[in-house]
């Protein structure tokens, strides 16, 4: 099952991990409560000091950022105003070159979150194409008539709530938003907003960015006629979004030449990625389309298998059975556990009547992102097992894109998993050393157990176990691009698999209970197997299969 990619050579950005960071919270160099360029700096060496045996690092290979340009931080970065610049915020351009150079030096790359289905609307185009209806810009954005008594052009709505189209007052004339009524969608269909874009597009390539994660890049074709949405038979999401078909505002045929066009555009320079956040109903299926017939769309389609699955074996295996089944021929998956607009798995899965071991859960969940078949990533503290803040308090919240929606109900807000990363015991966890401003968002209060100083020294920590991880992903070419082959069929306690290429094969045991009995349908050989990573095994062990594993062991063993 699932491609070697045999004689292809391993690229970069399919063999290494990759690690979000939140820049609002990451790091605060200049003391003002909220995160910035020179504190991702100050901090890449933890991130990977460009040595493979570093004690301190996390050893990962590149960076996707979440935006940093300019922007009225309605959506937090998410509504951009200007693409050229670097949010006052974060710090500037020349702050920016100097993180993408001293990351370099390191073999860091460096991913931007590009976000061009919508605008700000305090972005000069829409601030132009809203003046009137005949200005140069007017049909960069989707204007329509009302409809005949007054009211919203048609059925489509926000997914952050309510209706997705508002009126404006100077042209009369309502624009269509998939977010919020602040981030007016892009007409794709304007060649001329599209060459703006592109131009844009390549000002940053030619800087040396290493690639992009293309936000929402399956809202960004709407039907030229506008046509109404069928409302889903019996359907009662929560979100009313989720009651539509989306079949005229989403994921049109259109959208996946689009995306091919920017991949042409990638494909210009050398070594570059295009990765692409999927967002759509049947998430696993249609998102292999995203790959593009012959490959020429996303180089990794961004799914939400393990984020919407429950803490149970058989799920997990099930999902990544699938994505195996379905993706295409010399394409390659891609997973992550959390990111940064959903809750985090430590407080997803805790519910779960085996939550009693939150380590055992974290080194499981750290075990199957970093071995299973796919480039993982990581979205910043998850390698230190942060948890959401569920006390903040609503005075403090800073999601206004959701919060200030009028209508439905709505996806949660979801700043619990935005706060800032806990550096050490020290004041604001390490994050601010600003003693009289307040942090972005409050810091966790479990801080002074949970943050990377400590659990540097700690040999059993959360973060050790991905250290060891990852640099086992490093070491070893089965993990990094060998199949996957799971030896049972319908796990109930226990996930095993391995990965293996030509020359190795690497077996992984996951113990999600207490049961201690292994019971593999698969014959597979008993002898001489080394210990690579466990988080009960003496490391470099040579040992025999083990006919029972300990209660939530996680064994990595190589042949
Ligand atoms: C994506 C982002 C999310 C943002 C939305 C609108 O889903 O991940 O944070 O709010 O797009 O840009």
């Amino acid at each position: 099952m699932g491609q070697d990619l045999k004689s292809n050579a391993e690229q970069w950005w399919q063999t290494g991990v990759i690690y979000q960071i939140y820049p609002l919270t990451f790091v605060d160099a200049n003391g003002d409560g909220v995160g910035d360029l020179q504190g991702i700096i100050k901090k890449l060496d933890y991130l990977n000091d460009g040595n493979p045996n570093s004690e301190t690092s996390l050893g990962i290979d590149a960076i996707w950022l979440s935006p940093i340009n300019q922007s009225p931080m309605i959506d937090n970065g998410y509504d951009v105003s200007d693409y050229y610049d670097i949010s006052d915020t974060f710090g500037t351009l020349e702050d920016f070159e100097i993180l993408l150079e001293e990351s370099h030096k390191r073999g860091i790359k460096v991913i931007l979150d590009l976000v061009i289905n919508h605008t700000s609307n305090q972005h000069s185009w829409f601030v132009e194409s809203s003046s009137s209806q005949d200005n140069p810009k007017s049909d960069w954005y989707h204007w329509q008539d009302p409809a005949p008594d007054g009211g919203v052009p048609n059925n489509w709505l926000s997914y952050f709530g309510g209706t997705g189209w508002t009126f404006n007052e100077a042209r009369k004339q309502y624009y269509f938003h998939t977010f919020n009524k602040n981030q007016p969608d892009i007409n794709w269909h304007n060649t001329e907003a599209k060459t703006a874009i592109f131009q844009m597009i390549r000002f940053w390539l030619d800087k040396g960015v290493d690639g992009f994660r293309l936000d929402a890049s399956s809202v960004y074709s709407k039907d030229k006629y506008y046509r109404y949405n069928p409302v889903k038979f019996g359907a009662t999401d929560k979100n009313n979004y989720h009651n539509q078909h989306h079949l005229y505002d989403k994921n049109l045929p259109e959208n996946h030449q689009l995306i091919q066009e920017i991949r042409n555009i990638i494909d210009e320079y050398e070594d570059r990625v295009l990765i692409g956040e999927t967002f759509i109903d049947n998430r696993l299926y249609d998102s292999t389309i995203f790959y593009g017939i012959n490959n020429d769309e996303l180089h990794l389609a961004f799914t939400f298998e393990f984020p919407l699955s429950p803490w149970y074996p058989g799920y997990l295996q099930r999902e990544i059975d699938k994505k195996e089944l379905i993706t295409p021929k010399g394409a390659w998956p891609t997973y992550f556990l959390d990111n940064h607009d959903i809750p985090r798995h430590l407080s997803r899965w805790i519910e779960c009547s085996l939550c009693t071991n939150p380590l055992g859960i974290a080194q499981a969940a750290a075990a199957i992102l970093l071995t299973v078949r796919g480039t993982p990533v990581l979205y910043y503290g998850q390698e230190i097992g942060m948890v959401d803040n569920e006390d903040i308090p609503p005075e403090k919240i800073q999601d206004k894109a959701i919060v200030k929606s009028e209508t439905g109900e709505l996806p949660p807000p979801r700043d619990g998993a935005r706060t800032p990363m806990q550096w050490n015991d020290s004041i604001n966890a390490g994050f601010s050393f600003g003693k009289d401003v307040e942090p972005w968002l409050p810091v966790h209060q479990n801080y002074p157990e949970v943050n990377v100083e400590r659990e540097l020294k700690e040999p059993d920590s959360i973060l050790n176990f991905y250290r060891q991880l990852i640099k086992a992903r490093k070491n070893n070419e089965a993990l990094r691009i060998g199949n996957w082959r799971t030896l049972i069929h319908y796990p109930y306690e226990h996930l095993a698999y391995v990965r293996e290429t030509k020359a190795e094969r690497v077996l992984i045991l996951i113990n999600f209970s207490y049961e201690k009995d292994l019971t593999i349908d698969e014959h597979i050989s008993k002898d001489n197997w080394q210990v690579l990573v466990s988080n009960v095994r003496e490391t470099d062990k040579i040992i025999n299969l083990p006919a029972s594993l300990e209660a939530f062991e996680v064994s990595v063993l190589r042949k």
